[in-house]
């Protein structure tokens, strides 16, 4: 198929986990992925989104920018609205303009975790801190001015990317000889690849004719462990390939304070979107060797230090 005649699937926030993912991800057939990173569009900037949009004769916009730093979020919730609540806004209204649906992703942090079991897309959200408020601010922003929306809440990303979890994990089992990590809160860890993956998939099937499964889905890496299960089986893995491995202790969320209040449990239940699109994640283990064994060399030294 000529160029001209592909699917473009525009990707804002090309530069963050997910959309570097999405960049190098292979699009289904037919389709090919473009992406903007913040220097090239800021989507706090109305006109810029809905220049950025007209240029890039897209067929499918994804929205994986945001403002992801949940501790100082407590101290800039000005600037955390600006991008998660009203840069939303923004590429609803652009879209709705072209006529084009959108993706955008959303956080298990819109909850307050006193669930008992794994949270579903119709559970009461009640987020404990200010970049779940924000994020959910989001999710409405989008639900009141665009119809062909699909919200894609996740949780727990990792890449080779950026910052995150695993790789904070590596360095700091480079610099100590003991690490305390919480052991009280439960979610799903999630590779940014599985979740680009997801993405297309659905782009793939929302372009279609009849296409009428808009909405909110959750979408994370299948089995459930606490950030010290997670650090634990980042550490084995590590051992195996050679790699420093400090000792672990599990502590309680009440002896590492931190800004943001964080949900104790953040699971979500993906049946929504394997029961609509036949997706079926992965266990987050095997996602979580795949980025490993992309950032640990065979000497085990991090490549990407
Ligand atoms: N990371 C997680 O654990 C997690 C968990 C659940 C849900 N999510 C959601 O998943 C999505 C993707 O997360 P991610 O981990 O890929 O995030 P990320 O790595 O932090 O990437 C976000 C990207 O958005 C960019 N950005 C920030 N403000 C912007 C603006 N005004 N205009 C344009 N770009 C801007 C950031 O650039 P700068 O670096 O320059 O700010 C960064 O490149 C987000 O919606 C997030 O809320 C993430």
């Amino acid at each position: 198929m000529s160029s001209e005649r592909r699917i473009r699937v525009l990707v804002l926030g090309g530069d963050g986990q997910v959309g570097r993912e999405l960049m190098r991800a292979v699009p289904p057939a037919g389709f090919s992925v473009t992406g903007l990173g913040r220097d090239a569009l800021d989507i706090t900037r109305p006109d810029a989104i809905a220049s950025a949009i007209g240029v890039a004769q897209c067929g499918f916009v994804v929205n994986a920018a945001a403002y992801t730093q949940v501790d100082r979020a407590e101290s800039e919730r000005e600037q955390a609205f600006a991008v998660n609540r009203d840069g939303a806004a923004y590429i609803a209204e652009a879209c709705r303009s072209r006529d084009l649906p959108l993706l955008h992703l959303s956080t298990d942090y819109v909850f307050d975790g006193t669930k008992a079991a794994a949270y579903t897309e119709s559970d009461a959200v009640r987020p404990l801190g200010v970049y779940g408020e924000s994020k959910e601010a989001g999710e409405r922003a989008i639900r009141d001015r665009l119809d062909q929306h699909l919200i894609l809440r996740t949780a727990w990303v990792f890449s080779p990317f950026r910052h995150n979890f695993v790789k904070t994990m590596l360095r700091l089992g480079r610099e100590r000889e003991e690490i305390g990590v919480v052991d009280d809160q439960t979610g799903c860890p999630t590779a940014a690849a599985d979740i680009a993956r997801t993405i297309l998939t659905v782009a793939e099937r929302a372009v279609g004719d009849g296409f009428d499964r808009w909405g909110t889905y959750h979408f994370c890496n299948a089995g459930l462990t606490t950030w010290h299960g997670l650090a634990r089986a980042i550490f084995a893995a590590a051992a195996a390939r050679g790699a420093p491995t400090p000792r672990l202790r599990a502590i309680e969320t009440l002896d590492y304070p931190t800004p943001a209040r964080r949900p104790a449990n953040s699971v979500l239940d993906c049946g929504r979107i394997a029961a609509a699109f036949g997706i079926t994640p992965r266990l987050w283990r095997a996602a979580l060797d795949e980025c490993l064994d992309e950032l640990l060399g065979p000497d085990g030294r991090d490549k990407r230090q």
